[in-house]
Formats: C-alpha cells, sequence, structure tokens
C-alpha cells in the first residue's frame, strides 16, 4: 500500500494556477494539452498523488499508462518521490500483456499464452509477397503503417476504402489490393488466436514468449483508472516553458 510523504494540500503548493485547476480535476477525464517540458508530468502524477492523498481513489485501484517505457520511467520516479511506490505506472503494452498472462490460463486450460511476435512483419512480408507484379517488393513497414492507420481508426477492411477515400488518403498499394492483404493480415491474427487494437510493434514488453501455439500482435488494455494521461481531458493553455 502506498504511503503518500505529503498531505494533500502540500501537494498543490508549487503548482501554477492551470497546473493546480488540473490536479484538483479529481473526477472524470482531463486531457492536459501543452508544450514540451511544461509540466504535463509534473500535473499527471500530482493529481494521482492528490486524488489519493484526499481519499478519493485508493492507491491499489490506480493505474498510470504511458505509451512508452522512457515516459513510464519517469513517471514511476515521479511517484516515488512523491511517496507512491504501490502505484502501478506502466505502458499500455506491458499492462496488457500482464493482462493477458494473467487471465489467459484460467481460461485456457492452464496453458501458457501464446507464442508472441516481436513484430508482424512476418506475417506482412508473407503476405506482400503474395501481391501481383511490382508490388510484391512493398516494403513491410510502409503496409504496417497503413494498418496502424485504419487501426488507430478502428476502419475495418470492409470500411478502408469508403474512409481512405474520405480523408483523400493514399494506401501504399492499389486500394483493392491493400484491402485484400488488410483482410487477410486479420484473418492470419485470428488463426494465431488474438489480435487486439493497434498493430504496432509489441515493443520491450511483449518479447517472445514460448508456447508456439500462434501469436499475440496487440492486445486491448482492459482498464485504465485515474492519472491516466490517455484519460485527461483538462485543456491547459500551452504555457512553453521549462520552470
Ligand atoms: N509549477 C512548477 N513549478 C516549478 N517547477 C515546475 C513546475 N511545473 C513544472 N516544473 C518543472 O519543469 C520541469 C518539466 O516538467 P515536466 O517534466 O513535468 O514537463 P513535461 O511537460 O512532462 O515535459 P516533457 O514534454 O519533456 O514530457 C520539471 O523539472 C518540473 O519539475
Ligand atoms: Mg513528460
Amino acid at each position: 500500500m502506498a504511503t503518500l510523504l505529503a498531505p494533500a494540500d502540500r501537494l498543490l503548493d508549487d503548482l501554477d494556477p492551470e497546473q493546480r485547476e488540473a490536479v484538483l480535476a479529481t473526477s472524470g477525464p482531463v486531457a492536459i494539452l501543452a508544450g514540451a517540458g511544461t509540466g504535463k508530468t509534473r500535473v499527471i502524477s500530482r493529481r494521482t498523488a492528490y486524488a489519493i492523498a484526499s481519499g478519493v481513489v485508493p492507491a491499489d485501484q490506480v493505474l498510470v499508462v504511458t505509451f512508452t517505457d522512457k515516459a513510464a520511467g519517469e513517471m514511476v520516479e515521479r511517484l516515488r518521490s512523491l511517496g507512491l511506490r504501490g502505484v502501478t505506472a506502466r505502458t499500455f503494452h506491458a499492462h496488457a500483456l500482464s493482462q493477458l498472462r494473467h487471465f489467459w490460463p484460467s481460461r485456457h486450460d492452464g496453458q501458457a499464452i501464446p507464442q508472441l511476435l516481436d513484430s508482424k512483419a512476418l506475417i506482412l512480408g508473407r503476405l506482400a509477397r503474395g501481391l501481383p507484379g511490382h508490388y510484391r517488393f512493398t516494403p513491410t513497414k510502409d503496409l504496417a503503417d497503413e494498418i496502424e492507420w485504419a487501426k488507430a481508426r478502428r476502419v475495418v477492411p470492409r470500411t478502408y476504402l469508403e474512409e481512405a477515400g474520405r480523408v483523400r488518403r493514399e494506401p501504399p498499394i492499389p486500394g483493392d489490393l491493400f484491402v485484400r492483404i488488410f483482410g487477410d493480415y486479420e484473418r492470419a491474427n485470428r488463426r494465431r488466436v488474438v489480435c487486439g487494437g493497434s498493430t504496432g510493434s509489441t515493443g520491450s514488453a511483449a518479447r517472445s514468449h514460448g508456447g508456439g501455439r500462434g501469436h499475440v500482435d496487440h492486445v486491448p488494455v482492459a482498464g485504465a483508472v485515474g492519472g491516466s494521461s490517455a484519460g485527461l481531458r483538462h485543456r491547459s493553455r500551452d504555457r512553453g516553458r521549462r520552470s
């Protein structure tokens, strides 16, 4: 259980008025829109600490999620310096993977999770080689980027052409071929057991993991509570300073 070093009010002392406003918003989503080095991490870590110190959220029910390992490490340090050693701060991917490891066996007769691929290039490379003519030399990264673009917008193969046309987006290969690849990619993932929201590299959280019964590309995060930068909805002016 985390023990805060500072009482709730002390956590506000050295914040500017906009930072304080964001920290005091202990419920509901808040988005911090501010430039580099203007105190975003400071606000999120303080908001987490303040919500705990003021009794709004139990420390063991807070999950702080970040996008990169570096940001997660920084967040852990900040939370530690506020006395919050027990609060979980990690990347979306690391957390999704830990949930998968935790829940998978109980739902699959005690088996370990499927093998994780470090990259989707293996699948996409194979699919690309099946493309006609020179398209078979399309870099897998271009295909992966386009799939990520689609997935980030919840665009599926069936709706891809319409959506790409609507925003005048040029696929890396002719649209009908791309839809075919995208569909094949989705089917390949389903055959291999699980595929979640994003299709990006599984990153350091998702190393190859025995089992050999298929692969997991990305899995969705089941929940993110309090202090999450993704869930924040507070608009803060870009202060553009580094103090
Ligand atoms: N109100 C403040 N008073 C004093 N120092 C502050 C204040 N706000 C932020 N800082 C300091 O400014 C520096 C940058 O803050 P922080 O790392 O939180 O910014 P950031 O917006 O997350 O930066 P980045 O864009 O690099 O992620 C830190 O040293 C932080 O302690
Ligand atoms: Mg930061």
